[in-house]
């Protein structure tokens, strides 16, 4: 089955992604996805300071960044969920992703983003960060605008997705393709591997 991970990319308090996060791992189920949710709240790392991930690999120099290693290794692609910080991507989310490298490279990655502008700005720097992991970052993506965003705050019962029915087309298309990459791109990982050996 093909493993996707659910990032959430936010960790202050209030953080609108409670609200998406549990609609976003439904679908993708539904969809017949593995899926995981990985909480940043529990990766807390240091400001990086530490030599390049992608020259000491899975040599890792702390505990902490190892965890977090590990746990992206586990995965065939990821849904980042993200907000938008002055017209750019949390520090919290960018400091996570410096402390890693390799264990993003040749996987696809999606992006659900929240602002103004349904988080557009933040999605587009995104994808710029992951080719430079080596990443294929997908063309669906999932923008909520404050339309949306006003009354998903509002609504009291967290299973209650009936707040995000103007976009559930976009995150089945998202599916779709990231599903289509996942496969895709783990076939080419592993004749990749076979060929090493
Ligand atoms: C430090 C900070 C900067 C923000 N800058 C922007 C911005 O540039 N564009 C935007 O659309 N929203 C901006 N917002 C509003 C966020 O989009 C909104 O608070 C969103 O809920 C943040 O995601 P989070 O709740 O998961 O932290 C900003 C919010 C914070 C806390």
């Amino acid at each position: 089955m093909t493993r996707i991970q659910v990032i959430m990319g936010t960790t202050r308090t209030g953080r609108f992604g409670e609200r998406v996060a549990p609609w976003v791992l439904q679908r993708l189920a539904e969809h017949g996805l593995d899926v995981e949710l990985v909480d940043l709240r529990d990766y807390p790392l240091p400001f990086f300071d530490q030599k390049p991930p992608s020259v000491t690999g899975r040599n890792y120099p702390m505990e902490d960044m190892a965890r977090l290693g590990r746990k992206l290794d586990e995965a065939d692609g990821f849904v980042i969920l993200t907000g938008e910080y002055n017209h750019g991507y949390p520090a919290v989310l960018k400091n996570a992703i410096d402390h890693t490298f390799v264990e993003w490279q040749r996987k696809p990655v999606a992006f659900v983003g929240w602002g103004g502008v349904g988080g557009a700005r933040v999605i587009e720097q995104l994808r710029l960060v992951a080719v430079e992991l080596d990443m294929a970052p997908i063309r669906q993506a999932v923008h909520i605008l404050p339309e949306v965003i006003r009354p998903a705050f509002r609504a009291h019962d967290p299973t209650d997705f009936s707040v995000f029915e103007p976009l559930e087309a976009r995150l089945t298309a998202l599916a779709e393709g990231l599903a289509w990459w996942a496969t895709t791109l783990a076939a080419g990982r592993a004749a990749a591997d076979q060929k090493d050996h």
